[in-house]
């Protein structure tokens, strides 16, 4: 794959928070459609390199494409309008406005034609419990209904590929499983996607591949298929 039929190629990409460097030359392409699972423990970067691929972090080195752009010094805001929705670890809903108001801030218009549109409407039929909280504000929602408009939220932007970090951390089995059907139908709609999740099992099952960070360094990638018996994953994640 290539920078131009990637849709996200990190290249080197390295960071530092202050004088630590946490990340050490990470390369990373994602093609359209790819479901990507990004595994490692606890601290190993997998949050930085998700906020330095979006323009949150600014990379000290290396660069980071994204629909055959050269983003690595794009703004934030510019790099999520080329189409690149993202449920952060902690959900980052606005608590003071509304489900509707949550969601329309987001929207951009479908670009892809022979895709059908994410639509406010659409949104509201994927996640049935929003309907019931569409004039509630964001701080008065339950964790997982916080979680289900986090991801709404992305959608609404139209992706070609949606960020997902921590999506089900510290929510009801209930929950997580629905949100693991939703995180399926994203994938059977073609948008491609990012994964982190600690539970390495069902991001083996819902992507194509996955890359496994220690220490700033991707160790370990493979198809999902081949990754569920291997030793060496168990051995990084330390499960
Ligand atoms: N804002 C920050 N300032 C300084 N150091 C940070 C900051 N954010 C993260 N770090 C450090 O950078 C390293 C990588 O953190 P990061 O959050 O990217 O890891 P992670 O793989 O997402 O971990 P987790 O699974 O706990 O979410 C850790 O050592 C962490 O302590
Ligand atoms: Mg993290």
């Amino acid at each position: 794959m290539n920078a131009v039929t990637g849709l996200i190629v990190a290249d080197d990409v390295h960071a530092h928070y202050g004088q630590s460097h946490i990340l050490h030359g990470v390369s990373l392409a994602i093609a359209p459609g790819e479901a990507i699972g990004l595994l490692g423990r606890n601290g190993m970067g997998k949050t930085t390199l998700i906020r330095t691929v979006l323009g949150l972090h600014r990379a000290s080195g290396g660069t980071v494409r994204v629909a055959g752009r050269d983003v690595t010094h794009e703004r934030a805001d510019r790099i999520s309008r080329l189409g690149v929705g993202y449920v952060p670890e902690g959900r980052g809903i606005f608590p003071n406005l509304s489900v509707r108001e949550n969601l329309i801030m987001a929207a951009r218009p479908a670009t892809k034609s022979g895709r059908e549109g994410w639509t406010l409407d659409r949104v509201l039929a994927t996640f049935p419990r929003l309907v019931e909280r569409i004039d509630n504000g964001g701080a008065a929602l339950s964790g997982g209904e916080q979680q289900m408009l986090a991801i709404g939220r992305a959608l609404m932007l139209n992706p070609d590929i949606v960020i997902l970090d921590e999506a089900t951390e510290g929510l009801a089995p209930l929950i997580v499983a629905e949100i693991w059907k939703i995180i399926g139908v994203i994938r059977a709609s073609g948008i491609a996607s990012l994964i982190v999740d600690r539970n390495y099992r069902a991001v083996l099952a819902h992507t194509d591949r996955c890359v496994v960070l220690q220490k700033g360094r991707i160790v370990l990638e493979g198809s999902s298929h081949a990754l569920r018996d291997s030793d060496k994953l168990v051995s990084c994640l330390g499960v």
